[in-house]
């Protein structure tokens, strides 16, 4: 596709004025810890998560407008993670999305605090997708709001201690040991990383009234993503550059974390991000109708510097 990089430059033009949207105003007592919050969200990065979900909803047949309150959560969450993710407890970094940390600008409790407050949130946000405010309630589809019920079930377990958090958990346990096996790193990869990627593109064909058949071959698709994905970060975390980045290098090895590079070397972590990221694809070509900026975005991911 020639114009990939203009259109999706557009596609997160549009999904920054939908996250904009649901971000709260920044008064009250409580400005601070709103602040915080939006520092890190509107800092930038590159909203895979959401891009993710919207196509995935198009590919779908998805045309209405509950998505976006899902977008827009599942980036607040996302941007939890990192903000936790970057803590002195964590991680311990400075830099991301090329600014300073939020606990380096607004202080540890207020990053642990903005952190809570964005996966609070999010939940707030995504039941907004709810149509409680509407009029005419007796117009309202059961199928419809089953859909709804079923993407916020997503979300909650693909974010918590069976997705996401797991993988954080079993990360911080494993850092210093020089004894992690292949199992037990694809177990990291796949809830740290993989579980927001499958929420992501799982959300997206649920509320594009997909099949259940659909929606699992969908999170096998977004468990390729979302390993690829991890890969290519610690790839990126040992060859990227902190400026095209915005986050440090090296910050695997400060942390003495045993990455996929560390066990199998870059090339053959290379190799792995392609083959993931093709079988993807095929699987995406599989339920036929128009993906083709879907399949180039995934495509893209395999040589990203950032
Ligand atoms: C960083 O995610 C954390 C990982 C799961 C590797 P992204 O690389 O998507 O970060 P942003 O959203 O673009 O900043
Ligand atoms: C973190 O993985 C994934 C999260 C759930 C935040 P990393 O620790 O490798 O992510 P970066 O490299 O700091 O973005
Ligand atoms: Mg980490
Ligand atoms: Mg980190
Ligand atoms: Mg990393």
């Amino acid at each position: 596709m020639e114009d990939f990089q203009k259109i999706l430059k557009t596609k997160v033009f549009e999904i920054e004025k939908i996250i904009g949207a649901y971000l709260p105003k920044e008064e009250g007592f409580q400005r601070k810890v709103l602040e915080a919050m939006n520092y890190s969200v509107l800092a930038g990065g590159k909203r895979l998560r959401p891009m993710l979900m919207q196509e995935t909803y198009r590919l779908f047949g998805g045309r209405g407008k509950e998505i976006e309150p899902f977008m827009a959560a599942l980036e607040m969450i996302h941007t939890y993670s990192l903000v936790h993710d970057d803590l002195p407890a964590m991680d311990n970094d400075d830099y991301r999305r090329g600014r300073k940390t939020t606990h380096v600008v607004y202080g540890e409790a207020f990053a642990i605090l903005a952190g809570d407050a964005l996966l609070n949130f999010a939940f707030e946000t995504a039941l907004k997708a709810f149509p409680i405010q509407t009029e005419e309630p007796e117009r309202l589809r059961v199928e419809q709001l089953l859909g709804i019920a079923k993407a916020m079930e997503v979300l909650a377990v693909k974010a918590g201690i069976y997705g996401m958090i797991g993988g954080q958990t079993a990360d911080i346990e494993a850092e210093g040991s020089n004894s992690i096996t292949t199992e037990q790193l694809l177990f990291i990869h796949e809830n740290k990383t993989a579980a927001l990627i499958q929420a992501a593109m799982m959300i997206g064909a649920i509320l594009a009234g997909a099949g259940v058949g659909e929606v699992q071959r969908i999170e096998k698709c977004a468990y390729n993503i979302g390993i690829a994905f991890q890969i290519q970060d610690d790839i990126l975390d040992v060859i990227g550059n902190q400026e095209e980045l915005g986050k440090p290098i090296g910050s695997d090895e400060k942390n003495h974390k045993q990455t996929y590079v560390t066990l199998n070397g870059l090339e053959e972590s290379k190799e792995q991000v392609q083959k993931l990221s093709e079988e993807a694809v095929q699987i995406i070509d599989s339920f036929g109708g128009d993906s083709m900026f879907l399949k180039e975005l995934i495509l893209s991911l395999i040589h990203r510097n950032k």
